[in-house]
């Protein structure tokens, strides 16, 4: 298999500048001779310091969200312009919590989606059902509904820049892992959804992170799963310690 693990790390609304600072000069001095791909994604207050530690690093700055449009009159909105002139090269985009706690539908999340690509910025698309959703045996439609829609009017020469996230909500920050059968069989779908958009190649090579309490105890088995490329992680990815295991997993 050809592609890449990537390894994300998503810190939520967590830390201050002192604090970011303190994580990431340990990430980057025990990551520096990681084998896989490894992002970190910082809230916003704190792009530009982390950004000046990960310079010369392996690990790459990604923002957690950002407006749907390129600038002006959309207060408290942080827009893709001044993303990249921190140094931003990634953006996570449709997660769970901007999903159903700030409503943002898959329309809103095209908009972003496409804009950022339009931009350069790869794109973390994230996707997943909520636990009525999986309990009415809806996982693979909602999750092909989203990654049609957050797609929409993306091209095939754009879609390298494009890394899908499948976040079961009931497994985020709950302690539930999907196990990494049933997360495999949802990887497989997407890829086949991918498939049948952008063709066999395409879907060959997309990396399909797995995000929904992932730790040092089950990252190895969910990433020996052939459709599981990586991880998007969350709590996990707020100390060293807890997020090195994960990164540097065997
Ligand atoms: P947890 O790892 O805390 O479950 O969060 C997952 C997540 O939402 C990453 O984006």
């Amino acid at each position: 298999m050809s592609r890449p693990y990537y390894i994300a790390g998503n810190w939520k609304m967590h830390k201050t500048r002192a604090e970011a600072a303190e994580l990431v000069k340990e990430l980057s001095a025990r990551l520096k001779d990681g084998k896989h791909r490894y992002l970190v994604a910082p809230g916003f207050t704190l792009l530009e310091t982390v950004a000046a530690l990960v310079r010369d690093s392996n690990i790459r700055l990604g923002a957690q969200n950002m407006a749907a449009e390129e600038q002006g009159a959309h207060t408290g909105e942080v827009s893709v312009l001044q993303l990249k002139d921190i140094g931003v090269r990634t953006v996570i985009l449709g997660h769970s919590e901007r999903r159903h706690v700030y409503r943002e539908d898959d329309a809103l999340i095209n908009r972003k989606v496409r804009l950022a690509l339009r931009h350069g910025l790869e794109v973390i698309l994230c996707v997943g059902e909520l636990l009525e959703e999986r309990e009415a045996g809806r996982a693979e439609a909602v999750c092909e509904t989203q990654t049609v829609r957050g797609l929409e009017g993306v091209s095939a020469a754009e879609l390298p820049n494009i890394v899908i996230a499948y976040e079961p909500v009931w497994a985020i920050g709950t302690g539930k892992t999907a196990t990494p059968e049933d997360a495999d069989a949802i990887h497989a779908w997407i890829r086949k959804v991918i498939g049948r958009l952008y063709g066999a190649a395409a879907a060959e090579n997309i990396i399909i992170q797995y995000g929904g309490s992932v730790k040092a105890e089950n990252a190895a088995q969910l990433m020996a799963k052939e459709n599981i490329d990586g991880a998007l992680v969350g709590g996990a990815a707020l100390k060293a310690d807890t997020f090195v295991p994960i990164a540097m997993f065997a």
